[in-house]
């Protein structure tokens, strides 16, 4: 067994009879809520942390009224870190009324020193801070918080080991994130996560599989494979593997249904990946493949290794390859020194490729990128103008490219009962696309064929086919 492993769980039966004490002397359960900013992979990490909290005895609550609050932060824009502070503040009136109340704070913006010496300064009521390199060690930084009355403070500037195997909370029974690597070399120049995150690390493809196997066997059927840029997978192991071959053996995994993953770093994206795109029959039918920018200046500016032509040819690629594949992106406006005739290129390529949903931002400065000490920063009310008419192109286009399937019947993954009205359940295409459709709660789980009645913009009404 690996000896850190076992160290863990030392510390989650530690503080496990800390936490029964405490709830004997309470009366009740402890209980813990997690909230989670940012990436599938602080998604993924949180399933993480649930699974050590509730090993330890703490039980799931709805909101921060809890015994062991966590904020799993992010900090990729500079909005994702004023709201931690927002709610670190509320949370501040709730430790008054609960002081056993334990507060955590973890994840990217604890990478950063300047916000580390602002919660020591300004947030003494923080108990534990830790990074994204020691999140393994979850259960021992509560058990000295617990024994020592101490707050803890543990960040590592660099990664150190991959613990396997420790406990973890599902969100989905049906459907899981797998890790398949950790960290960014791509220093892309308006970027925080390779300073954050650390150098690329790939998890050796045995373990990843003996995870997706342990899943099939417990009941999952779509997997998330997970990594900043899965593209480079496996060059780095001992046993180099690349990321299209990690995919044929995970298809073989009986179980699983359906594969998907994120991200792909569009200069990484191989022939050979296309092949196994076009010819699996459970790699789902969708690639995220972040844009950026369709200025090829403000590509170089921003460090992305490609041109507006290189994207271009490669979604033709893909599109001769795959010609029904969904494809979505990731666009940033205002990066600095973008002209209208730079905007302009990405809706031009916006209008060619025609996305099937785009994920919009506005330009973020974070101090410590190189992007951040470049001049020409665009003034707000230009960003804003044009991530409004970047925002209604996509949305145009992503409304007629969403409706292809209208009057077809397609498989859908139930995922769960409609947020808004209780008589239908959402579930998604392989495509990705959001369906809802009339039934009931023992169809979540169930991959179910649905005609595809009505596209309402971004999702359709359905209705279970007969
Ligand atoms: N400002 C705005 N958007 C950013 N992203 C990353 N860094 C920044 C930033 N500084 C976006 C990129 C990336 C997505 C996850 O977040 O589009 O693909
Ligand atoms: Fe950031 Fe670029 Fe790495 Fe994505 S590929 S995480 S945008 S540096």
């Amino acid at each position: 067994m690996n000896s850190e492993k076992e160290k863990q769980f030392d510390y989650m039966k530690k503080a496990g009879e800390i936490v029964k004490e405490r709830a004997s002397e309470k009366g009740r359960a402890l209980t813990y809520f997690i909230q989670t900013f940012g990436c599938q992979m602080n998604a993924k990490d949180s399933e993480k942390f649930a699974g050590i909290l509730e090993e330890i005895g703490y039980v799931a609550t709805d909101g921060e009224d809890a015994d062991f609050v966590l904020y799993n932060t992010c900090t990729v824009r500079e909005n994702a870190n004023l709201k931690v502070y927002g709610r670190l503040g509320v949370l501040k009136t709730k430790k008054k009324k609960n002081p056993e109340m334990l507060i955590a704070v973890c994840g990217c913006m604890m990478q950063e020193e300047e916000v580390r010496e602002k919660i020591r300064q300004s947030y003494p009521y923080v108990d534990i801070v830790f990074g994204t390199h020691n999140i393994y060690k979850l259960a021992e930084l509560v058990y000295d918080r617990l024994s020592s009355q101490k707050r803890v403070i543990d960040v590592y500037d660099e990664a150190t080991m991959i613990v396997e195997d420790l406990p973890q909370h599902r969100k989905y029974s049906f459907k899981a994130g797998v890790n398949i690597m950790f960290g960014c070399n791509n220093f892309c120049s308006y970027c925080k996560v390779p300073y954050v995150r650390g150098r690329e690390r790939s998890r050796k493809a045995e373990d990843i599989l003996n995870e997706i196997k342990d899943l099939a066997a417990d009941g999952v059927k779509e997997i998330m494979l997970l990594g900043q840029n899965v593209n480079s997978y496996g060059k780095t192991l001992e046993e180099p593997i690349s990321f299209a071959a990690l995919l044929k053996e995970a298809e073989k995994i009986e179980g699983i249904e359906r594969i998907r993953f994120m991200t792909s770093h569009p200069k990484d994206l191989s022939d050979e990946l296309i092949e196994v795109l076009k010819n699996s029959k459970k790699v789902c039918n969708h690639l995220h493949l972040p844009l950026q920018s369709g200025s090829s200046k403000i590509l170089k500016d921003m460090n992305r290794h490609y041109t507006k032509e290189d994207y271009l040819s490669l979604v033709e690629k893909i599109k001769t390859a795959n010609p029904d594949i969904a494809l979505t992106t990731d666009i940033i406006v205002g990066f600095p020194g973008e002209t209208e005739e730079d905007f302009e290129e990405t809706i031009d390529v916006v209008r060619k490729v025609k996305f099937d949903s785009a994920f919009t931002f506005i330009y973020s400065k974070r101090t410590g990128t190189p992007a951040a000490k470049m001049e020409n920063q665009i003034p707000e009310d230009v960003v804003k103008s044009r991530f409004d008419r970047l925002l209604s192109e996509v949305q145009n286009i992503s409304s007629e490219v969403v409706k292809r399937y209208e009057g077809k019947t397609l498989p859908v993954l139930v995922e769960q009962i409609n947020e808004q009205d209780s008589s239908l359940v959402t579930g998604r295409l392989s495509n990705n696309t959001v369906v809802h459709f009339e039934g009931d709660k023992s169809l979540i789980g169930q991959i179910i064929d649905v005609k595809l009645n009505e596209c309402k913009g971004f999702y359709y009404l359905g209705s279970v086919a007969r």
